[in-house]
């Protein structure tokens, strides 16, 4: 949530930040500015609304500075507008500050920093720190940095700038995600890599409580904790420019549902991680998935998977999780968090919650070297790339596997699988790739869509291990398209949501090809005699799905969902790489 920037080099900062910024803009994009030290001191121009338009109307071709910092917002202390936009600044314009996260002492800071003669110009949270710099500052700008973060309670993700000190960068995180990559004479600071995977994959990734001073050829780093320098590793980073950019999509997201082939296929590539996991749950009483969103249903379908392969298993919401489930965990449990972003808040606070009750904890991730992967015991990784579009696609194809493995080899090791048919399982996750594939080139979605555009009310029905399907194509649905849809296991209907079904309700059924297909169609019968229009999703059926065990329906039966929310999404003019009021990777509560 936010994105921020920050540039040190020979090239013109202003043109560097922008670019930076348009990568970064998945992670909100109600407001958007930089900072960037001038002859005549530090300048901002900023304004609400996305990248492109702030860019548009600041012309940072005709602007010139060689550092600066930027940020694109996603609002939370005070509404989009061009003063709240960051970066901020103190009472003199000489420190500049942009950030990410929440500083949750804010107005104590802000009231003791107003009696002490400091006006503020925003609402945002993020002004104090400028102003405890300001107060701070002896000449030393490290170290007034420093004593400004001693006093921050909440998360953080900071860039600073000043024109004391016009050759340096300083940063801090604490609980946000913050990279700085290395170049030949210039340095980049963002959020999350794909902002300069075109110019350097060499990284250094930062931990919690560490903060540091970047100039063109230099970092150096320190412990907030202890005041001690820091040997940080330096990182090269897997993913590729290329993996970072449209090609010849429209839009990212369609991007994105066309890589779901491989994202099958790359989740296999975490086989051995999987199974480390799978040996230390071996012996836990109960395995609990966590995770948020999307992460969620893939880890419900966890819980059905291993529930059906005779283990015990329960997926949460992390948000109720922490507050609840959290409380009476033990060494006997294990807790798997599922995140594309391994940055996600409420995630990562469940994880801290469980291992204070001395649980195992491991996480499945997409991101590698982000928070959840510092802070589990054992991690495993999707492989699936870079995921751009908000509305999470292919991760969610790469967590669905991921799972399917890691239940299959834990089913495998308490002795619930046989070997043979853990192999004939293995392999049919091998030709998944082809399976989704085949879905993908039937081009059936759009004309269906087309037929849909109209429909205000869409419910998703699925039983067993379809009902994380119902879930998540309703919510991908919603999310991007602003059309009310409703996932629902399918028996439920009859007790509630039956009442609203008419010919102005559409609902997408998702048909298992086994025991329980009977009990779906009994559900449709009832759907259709109050007039609503069913669409089915399965094999042979309206919209169609390749045969595969039906464990690994799910796998199947979302790819043309994704797309059908995809379609409604662009027939309506939206645009679905940017759903209003959402943004990737949440870091706050
Ligand atoms: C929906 C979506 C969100 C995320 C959720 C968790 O399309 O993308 O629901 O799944 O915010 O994010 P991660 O997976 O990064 O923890």
């Amino acid at each position: 949530m936010c994105g921020i920037a920050g540039y040190v080099g020979g090239k013109n900062a202003p043109v560097v930040l922008f670019d930076m910024l348009k990568r970064l803009e998945y992670r909100g994009y109600d407001s958007a500015g930089i900072a960037y030290v001038g002859e005549d001191g530090i300048n901002i121009p900023k304004g609400k609304g996305k990248v492109d338009e702030v860019r548009a109307s600041l012309n940072p071709e005709s602007l010139m500075g060689q550092i600066g910092v930027g940020h694109t917002r996603w609002a939370t202390h005070g509404v989009p507008s061009t003063v709240n936009a960051h970066p901020h600044t103190d009472c003199t314009g000489v420190f500049a500050v942009a950030h990410n996260g929440i500083i949750e002492n804010f107005l104590e800071l802000k009231d003791e920093l107003e009696e002490r003669g400091h006006s503020f110009k925003s609402e945002t949270d993020t002004e104090v720190i400028a102003h405890l710099i300001e107060e701070y500052y002896d000449g030393d700008f490290l170290e007034a940095f420093a004593k400004a973060l001693g006093k921050l309670k909440g998360s953080y993700a900071i860039t600073a700038l000043s024109t004391h000190h016009r050759d340096m960068i300083l940063v801090a995180r604490n609980e946000s995600p913050l990279l700085i990559g290395l170049g030949e004479g210039e340095n980049f600071i963002a959020s999350d890599a794909p902002a300069f995977l075109g110019e350097t994959k060499e990284a250094v990734i930062l931990d919690d409580l560490e903060y540091g001073v970047v100039t063109a050829g230099n970092t150096a780093f320190y412990s907030l904790k202890s005041g001690r320098k820091l040997r940080k590793k330096h990182e090269t980073l897997s993913w590729s420019f290329r993996e970072a950019e449209r090609g010849g999509y429209h839009h990212f997201m369609l991007k994105e549902v066309h890589e779901e082939p491989d994202a099958a296929v790359n989740a296999l590539k975490g086989e051995k991680e999987l199974r480390a996991v799978c040996d230390k749950i071996s012996s836990c009483r109960r395995v609990y998935f966590v995770a948020c969103g999307t992460a969620y249903h893939a880890g419900l379908y966890g819980k059905y998977l291993m529930e059906r392969l005779g283990l015990a298993a329960e997926a949460s919401i992390a948000s109720e999780f922490r507050y609840s489930t959290a409380g009476s965990l033990n060494s006997e449990c294990a807790v798997i968090a599922i995140s594309q972003s391994g940055e996600t808040a409420d995630t990562i606070a469940a994880v801290k919650a469980a291992k204070a009750r001395g649980a195992y904890t491991a996480c499945i991730v997409n991101v590698v070297g982000s928070s959840l992967t510092r802070l589990c015991d054992d991690s495993a990784y999707t492989y699936s790339g870079p995921e751009i579009a908000v509305a999470s696609t292919k991760a969610y194809i790469g967590q669905l596997v991921s799972v399917a493995l890691l239940s299959l080899e834990s089913a495998k090791k308490k002795m619930k699988l046989d070997e043979k048919d853990f192999l004939d399982y293995f392999d049919e996750l091998k030709n998944i790739r082809e399976r989704i594939q085949d879905i993908l080139d039937s081009n059936e979605i759009r004309a269906l869509a087309e037929s849909e555009a109209n429909t205000r009310t869409f419910f998703y029905l699925g039983r067993r291990e379809n009902y994380p399907t119902a879930l998540e194509g309703a919510l991908k649905l919603k999310e991007i398209s602003y059309v009310h849809a409703e996932g629902y296991a399918a028996g439920e209907l009859k007790h509630g949501p039956l009442a609203l079904m008419d010919e102005t309700v559409t609902v997408l059924a998702i048909m298992p090809d086994d025991e329980l297909k009977r009990k779906v169609e009994s559900n449709i019968s009832e759907i259709k005699a109050r007039g609503a229009k069913v669409i089915t999703v399965g094999v042979n059926k309206d919209i169609r799905i390749p045969k595969t065990y039906p464990i690994f329906a799910p796998i199947l039966a979302i790819v043309p969902l994704h797309l059908f929310a995809y379609y409604i999404s662009v027939l309506k003019g939206l645009d679905p790489d940017k759903p209003r009021n959402l943004a990737k990777s949440v870091t706050v509560e």
